[in-house]
């Protein structure tokens, strides 16, 4: 299959039609990463693809996943087999992405997609892309999920307004800033819920001297 929106649409209905909520998230993620790759120069249709395609992994149970990363020698780490195996289907999602799409048409483009996919868990072993970095932070800023990350937060991000109208307006001036204040979000959370945080989410940064205006 070629990589396109319309294909990612159809790949995206085969794999979580019966998961309406994630479906439905998908594509609120999809129209914030359209609107994070405008403002970053960054290919519009290789964001919105990824960002359909980003939970595809989640049409999986936790066994199934750890098998299928298993079945390609995908790294996976103590907390990801041990402590959250869901945590697996960004990297599960990406060989699923690779199942589907054909390579050969695109390489790069498939290359760039597949691990914006894979990497949006938690981060990659090896450097965020531009791309890798609007579909994490899509993920997490779409409508929804922040209203929900929100009421349950211990006191930052208490504010009414969102982290994307913050980013609209001018107040929050990076990916990487946002990206700073999700973790730290994300952090809180568990605190609070007495869970660890995933501690791959340290990676998303490292080694990462280019700073992304927004
Ligand atoms: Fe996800
Ligand atoms: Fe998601």
């Amino acid at each position: 299959m070629d990589i396109t929106i319309n294909n990612a649409k159809e790949v995206l209905k085969k794999y979580l039609k019966a998961n309406k909520g994630k479906l439905y998230h998908s594509i609120r993620v999809a129209k914030v990463a359209k609107i994070l790759a405008e403002k970053n120069n960054v290919s519009v249709d290789e964001a919105v693809i990824a960002a359909l395609l980003h939970d595809i992994g989640k049409s999986m149970t936790n066994q199934e996943m750890r098998e299928l990363c298993a079945s390609r020698e995908v790294t996976m780490y103590d907390f990801e087999i041990f402590q959250s195996p869901g945590a697996l289907h960004g990297k599960a999602g990406a060989i699923l992405f690779e199942k589907e799409f054909n390579r050969n048409s695109d390489p790069e483009k498939f290359d760039r997609i597949k691990h914006a996919i894979s990497s949006h868990v938690a981060g990659a072993d090896d450097k965020m892309s531009a791309l890798d970095k609007i579909v994490y932070v899509a993920d997490n800023i779409e409508p929804e999920k922040e209203k929900k990350n929100n009421s349950q937060e211990t006191g930052i991000q208490k504010q009414t307004e969102t982290l994307l109208s913050k980013i609209e307006n001018g107040e929050i001036e990076s990916l990487d800033d946002c990206i700073q204040i999700i973790i730290e979000g994300k952090k809180q959370r568990a605190k609070k819920r007495e869970v660890e945080c995933n501690p791959l989410v340290d990676n998303i940064l490292a080694n990462d001297d280019d700073e992304i205006s927004l």
